[in-house]
């Protein structure tokens, strides 16, 4: 017989006999971790609660999802802040990977904040061609680009070429750079009849766990206006200071994420 075989019958022969009583010498958890199931929904987190009805999921975006993008932008921004539908149809055709939709779906016959925006607006695409009064309804969005040569959003990096429609750059001084390691998060809106339900804080927290995962960049920049600086921050921002930015008239603060100083566990999700 081959030796191993011989001490593994030896170990076997040694082996106290199996028994259905716990093992003795194995301590009770005092405080075992019930099932999912069987937490009482008074312990699930107050930020989701708000947004149960809505069931969102997230989707990344392409040049499909522009009359919804557009119509989005312009209703959750001001006219002198909102990217131009020009400026959004760029981003989301180079650079459609850095972008993330939050999307639910709903009819209009149901009632509910999402029922009075598909009766709203009726151009929402159907969720699929086998029910088309089902529409698909995009309640936030967030659209970035990537920058080379700034730690921080520069104007540079809020604008794009002119000729980008005929004359494709991989590295142009305006706009999307491939190789930029910086991610520029221009846009983060969610629509002004669902804010407050924590759908802003989830999408931004979502998106910037899945940039740093897929390695696309050594950070994340941004502006935002002062109010907003609390919010940033408690999703892992820091704040850097007044920004040099025009955009918009300016008065805006640099917000910074490094990702070599965020450990995978901490911080993203306080
Ligand atoms: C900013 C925005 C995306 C937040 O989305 P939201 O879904 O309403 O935010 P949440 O419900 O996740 O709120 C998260 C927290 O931020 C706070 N917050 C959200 N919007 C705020 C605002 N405009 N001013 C101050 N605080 C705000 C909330 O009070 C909340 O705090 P809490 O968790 O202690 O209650 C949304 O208000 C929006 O689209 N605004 C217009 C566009 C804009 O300004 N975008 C930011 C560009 S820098």
């Amino acid at each position: 017989m081959p030796r191993d075989l011989i001490a593994d019958k030896k170990t076997l022969e040694d082996m106290p006999p199996l028994s259905k009583e716990p093992a003795a010498d194995s301590p009770e958890d005092p405080n075992p971790m019930p099932s999912l199931y069987q937490v009482p929904t008074s312990f699930i987190e107050d930020r989701f609660k708000r947004m149960t009805d809505l069931h969102p999921f997230a989707s990344l975006l392409n040049q499909d999802d522009l009359d919804d993008c557009d119509w989005l932008e312009h209703t959750a921004f001001d006219e002198n802040e909102a990217a131009s539908r020009e400026k959004i149809a760029y981003r989301l055709t180079v650079c459609g990977e850095l972008s993330t939709g939050l999307f639910s779906s709903a009819y209009p016959t149901v009632s509910g904040p999402l029922s009075k925006l598909v009766k709203a607006r009726k151009d929402f695409p159907s969720v699929d061609s086998a029910d088309s009064d089902r529409k698909r309804i995009l309640m936030g969005h967030i659209i970035a680009t990537k920058f080379k040569g700034s730690n921080l959003v520069t104007d540079d990096a809020m604008a794009f070429p002119s000729d980008w429609k005929t004359n494709y750059q991989f590295g142009p001084s305006t706009g999307h750079h491939e190789e930029g390691d910086t991610i520029c998060l221009h846009s983060l809106c969610v629509h002004p009849d669902l804010n407050g339900k924590g759908l802003g804080g989830v999408l931004l927290r979502a998106w910037t766990q899945r940039m740093k995962d897929a390695g696309l960049g050594k950070r994340i920049a941004l502006i935002c206006r002062e109010r907003l600086i609390k919010f940033y921050e408690s999703a892992g921002f820091k704040n850097v200071g007044p920004s040099v930015c025009q955009y918009g008239g300016g008065g805006w603060i640099d917000m910074v994420m490094e990702f070599d100083s965020v450990s995978h566990d901490e911080d993203i999700y306080p």
